[in-house]
């Protein structure tokens, strides 16, 4: 595995590859923990990882130098997956001092026994000269905690962005040019949406500062490093941080009888015009990882349930719980869904949508027990209706956007 990223820059992290839940994020191709080593007059080692791979980490560091001889232990983010192994790291390295963001100090005090670390708290624009080399801190708060921050080394042109352009994908190449590239932009795609949606804000100020940087290789601390599409990564991430639709009708659906599969379907028709990519998700026969990502670049969802004890079918609520959390912008919604002998279904859903500030292109389709031909061409209008609303809003899409790598 080629794990040298400049001359005395190193990899030293570790392969998840049997994980498939990270805290409720399905991640089919497993994890990594990105750690780094600068080795120069001093030694600055960037990121930890989870604590039970601590001791992998240090077998990659004492191949390359003596523990001793490690002076800088960097925490870019405080999250257990970069820092819970911190505390077996700093027992075995008796010169190191932790250096984070102020606020990653108390965080840290909660999980780990800090009283006996020494410790450096850095803001923006602090360095630290390692000799040949520099470290220069950038804090980037909600980036994806409060005390997170970016670390750059000047003269390599090098951004430590942890989280930030992250990718759950375990490889055993280290590097963007070495991985299929529509398999990393999809993992890249997914873990936008999933982990740093919510902080779009923040990313969009935090892409500004990286705007003022030369940058020719990232390395997140998650899946491989950006050498050869760093321009492109960052143009995805700037689509991303507005939800910039593309031209994409989704429709989620769960259903009881298949009555509001049946709508589903015929919505799924109607949106189904040139130029429009329209998909339908059972989302029972999904799961909400990939659905918050189909969800991110959608200029349409309209979102579909049956009507369970007098409110929507039970996994559409967890669907719809999640999204309201992550936040996703700028997309119309259409709520539609069969009843029996109470209402609930559609009703639910349509004030889940409301509540999340999405545009209702118009009232919600709700039909007692089973569609007749006439609700399913009601149906197939309100598709194209949303395929027609897709089709406006994405043109507006700026050109030159590296749109082929933007999945
Ligand atoms: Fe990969 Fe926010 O931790």
């Amino acid at each position: 595995m080629e794990t040298v990223l400049r001359d005395n820059i190193d990899w030293v992290g570790h392969v998840d590859w049997t994980l498939r839940d990270f805290h409720s994020y399905q991640t089919d191709r497993g994890v990594t923990y990105n750690a780094y080593l600068i080795r120069d007059e001093k030694t600055a080692l960037i990121d930890t990882v989870k604590a039970p791979f601590a001791d992998d980490l240090l077998t990659r560091v004492a191949a390359l130098t003596p523990l001793e001889r490690v002076d800088y232990v960097i925490c870019n983010h405080a999250e257990p997956d970069h820092a819970g192994g911190l505390s077996t790291v700093l027992k075995a390295l008796p010169k190191a001092t932790l250096v984070g963001a102020a606020k990653a100090m108390p965080t840290l005090a909660r999980y780990h026994d800090t009283s006996r670390w020494k410790t450096r708290a850095v803001s923006t624009g602090d360095e630290i000269r390692l000799g040949r080399r520099t470290l220069r801190f950038i804090e980037t708060p909600m980036v994806h905690w409060p005390e997170s921050m970016f670390t750059y080394v000047p003269e390599d042109e090098l951004l430590f962005s942890m989280d930030a352009f992250g990718q759950h994908y375990a490889s055993s190449q280290r590097f963007d040019d070495q991985a299929p590239l529509c398999i990393l932009m999809d993992e890249a795609k997914t873990y936008y949406a999933n982990i740093i949606m919510p902080y779009a804000r923040q990313v969009a100020a935090t892409l500004e500062t990286v705007a003022g940087l030369r940058i020719n290789m990232i390395a997140p601390s998650h899946g491989v490093v950006w050498r050869r599409f760093v321009r492109e990564i960052i143009g995805c991430y700037q689509n991303w941080v507005q939800c910039r639709p593309k031209p994409k009708v989704l429709v989620l659906y769960d259903s009881m009888w298949e009555n509001t599969g049946r709508m589903a379907a015929a919505i799924h028709e109607g949106a189904s015009k040139p130029g429009v990519a329209a998909h339908l998700i059972h989302i029972r026969r999904s799961n909400l990882t990939r659905i918050a990502a189909e969800v991110l670049d959608a200029a349409a969802v309209a979102v579909g349930s049956s009507t369970l004890n007098q409110g929507m079918m039970p996994m559409m609520g967890a669907v719809l719980t999640y999204l309201k959390g992550l936040r996703p912008a700028n997309k119309a919604g259409l709520a539609f869904g069969a009843y029996g002998w109470s209402k609930g279904g559609p009703e639910t859903v349509e004030a889940a949508i409301k509540a999340m500030k999405w545009e209702l292109l118009r009232e919600m389709i709700a039909v007692p027990y089973s569609p007749d031909a006439s609700t399913l061409a009601e149906c197939r209008e309100a598709g194209a209706r949303l395929a027609d609303h897709a089709l406006r809003v994405a043109a507006g899409r700026k050109a030159g956007e590296n749109l082929c790598v933007d999945p």
